[in-house]
């Protein structure tokens, strides 16, 4: 019942802007990757992260949590799900995967938990997402408006993403022979007609992705410890 979590940490931050890839800055003294793998390791069914890192990364080996026996790493990819395929494939074949973003470090144990036994219960693949809270508009490339979407049923995708580990492979490498554009492990999955399913998560698993979320999580993180739920 140790759970394998593939984390794909091979992006460079390019809506983040500055000099050094997005999961290396520090967020109240350590980098946000080594939060992001902290609150996965602490969560008792978690037992091994493996990281997928950019080819010339020089900086996840300087950091004390690579020395830990629980965390491995792997050459990640162009794209995203490039990343995430090598680590699926470096892994011993497991029946289930997790696929967390490194840029999350947010992640609590309460959504850990709730997607961990969601999957179980129904034996089915779960992400976390949030129902949208705003009205939607679809315009047209100058910014016209055109219409206003049903805003039911619709939901912002986050990660912890778990699926069956041979089904998401398999998915995985279907869509990218198929060039079509995958921007998560669900889009695979619904690319492959695999059925999978939304548990509704906290709004404060954010991803990092502009300077102005620095802040916010530094303030989550702090918040969270005070709620024991971490
Ligand atoms: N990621 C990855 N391999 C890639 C691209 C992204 O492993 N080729 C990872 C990022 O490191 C991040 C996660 O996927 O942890 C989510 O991606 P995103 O937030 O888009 O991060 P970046 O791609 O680094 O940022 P940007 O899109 O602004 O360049
Ligand atoms: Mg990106």
């Amino acid at each position: 019942d140790s759970l394998y979590v593939v984390l794909p940490a091979a992006g460079i931050g390019k809506r983040m802007s500055k000099n050094i890839p997005k999961q290396y800055l520090k967020i109240n003294g350590r980098c946000i990757i080594e939060h992001t793998i902290e609150r996965l390791l602490s969560h008792p069914r978690i037992g091994q992260v493996i990281v997928a890192l950019a080819e010339h990364d020089s900086m996840f080996s300087t950091l004390d949590i690579s020395k830990n026996s629980q965390v491995s790493t792997v050459l990640g990819g162009n794209e995203r799900s490039d990343s995430v395929l090598a680590g699926l494939k470096a892994m011993h074949e497991q029946t289930w995967v997790l696929v967390h973003d490194a840029a999350r470090p947010c992640l609590t144990h309460e959504d850990i938990d709730a997607l961990i036994h969601f999957c179980f219960k129904h034996d089915t693949g779960a992400i976390l997402a949030t129902p949208v809270r705003d009205t939607m508009k679809r315009s047209q490339t100058n910014q016209q408006i055109k219409s206003t979407e049903n805003r039911n049923n619709l939901w912002h995708a986050q990660t912890p993403q778990m699926f069956k580990h041979q089904q998401l492979t398999r998915s995985i490498e279907l869509a990218l022979q198929s060039g079509v554009e995958i921007t998560d492990e669900a889009s695979a999955m619904e690319f492959a007609n695999v059925d999978s399913f939304i548990v509704s998560g906290r709004e404060d698993n954010i991803k990092i992705t502009r300077p102005s979320d620095l802040n916010l999580a530094a303030f989550i993180l702090t918040q969270q410890k005070e709620e024991t739920c971490a």
